[in-house]
């Protein structure tokens, strides 16, 4: 599975990649209003030149050839950008044109399996599903990644599950269970992944050994 950090901080996105497990980044324009007064296509070639990975920057136009534009000059800023296009008709036909182009893609804002099938025709790179958003409505947006992923094995569809508005490591881990190829997930969530207590009192009670260990082993040697 790929880990994505979800954030358009640069200093997080530098701690995440300093981890050395990052594969990636996506931003979306809420994340880039939390910047504050920051240039977008400055900041997103600041990101490219961090990560070496998919860096996805989305389109806010809402007609074909507005996202066809905004795509366009998305792609020019590196090599490793990919656009980001909301799951709706004219961002159908725009996932399309942009794959003959060779434009790379991620179809965002999905929330139903059909909606992912479409896009998966139209040549997706990636598919989107917001899966903490669709909980928050007491739903179950796992089952959704179930769903997807089957759907794509049936007919062997090339495009990436990114398992999006993850919440928690429970998400990351039941989105790795059920196949989804990536995890885009908060920083914050990212060091969660990591954390278990039994693991912090381990390492405690094994450096305290060690110490004593030290001690009798100077004591032996007439040091102490
Ligand atoms: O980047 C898209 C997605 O991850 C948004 O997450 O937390 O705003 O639902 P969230």
């Amino acid at each position: 599975m790929q880990f994505f950090v979800d954030t358009a901080d640069l200093e997080e996105i530098r701690e995440a990649n300093d981890m050395g497990v990052l594969d990636g980044v996506t931003t979306n324009p809420s994340l880039v209003k939390e910047e504050g007064n920051v240039d977008f296509h400055e900041r997103v070639l600041e990101i490219c030149q961090t990560v070496d990975g998919d860096i996805s920057a989305e389109v806010t136009a809402t007609d074909f050839d507005g996202m066809m534009e905004e795509a366009h000059t998305l792609a020019q800023i590196h090599d490793n950008v990919v656009v980001k296009i909301p799951l709706i008709k004219d961002g159908i036909k725009a996932l399309r044109a942009l794959d003959e182009e060779g434009i790379p893609t991620n179809c965002t804002l999905c929330f139903s399996p059909t909606q992912a099938l479409v896009a998966a025709k139209a040549g997706a790179d990636y598919i989107s599903p917001f899966i903490g958003r669709i909980d928050d409505i007491s739903s179950d947006g796992m089952g959704l990644i179930e769903e997807i992923a089957a759907i794509y094995d049936n007919y062997a569809f090339e495009t990436d599950i990114l398992a999006a508005s993850i919440r928690h490591p429970t998400h990351v881990k039941r989105a790795a269970l059920a196949g989804a190829d990536v995890a885009t997930m908060p920083f914050e969530t990212m060091t969660k992944l990591l954390e278990h207590p039994l693991t912090d009192r381990g390492l405690e009670r094994f450096l305290a050994d060690w110490e004593d260990y030290k001690d009798a082993r100077k004591a032996e040697a007439g040091l102490a």
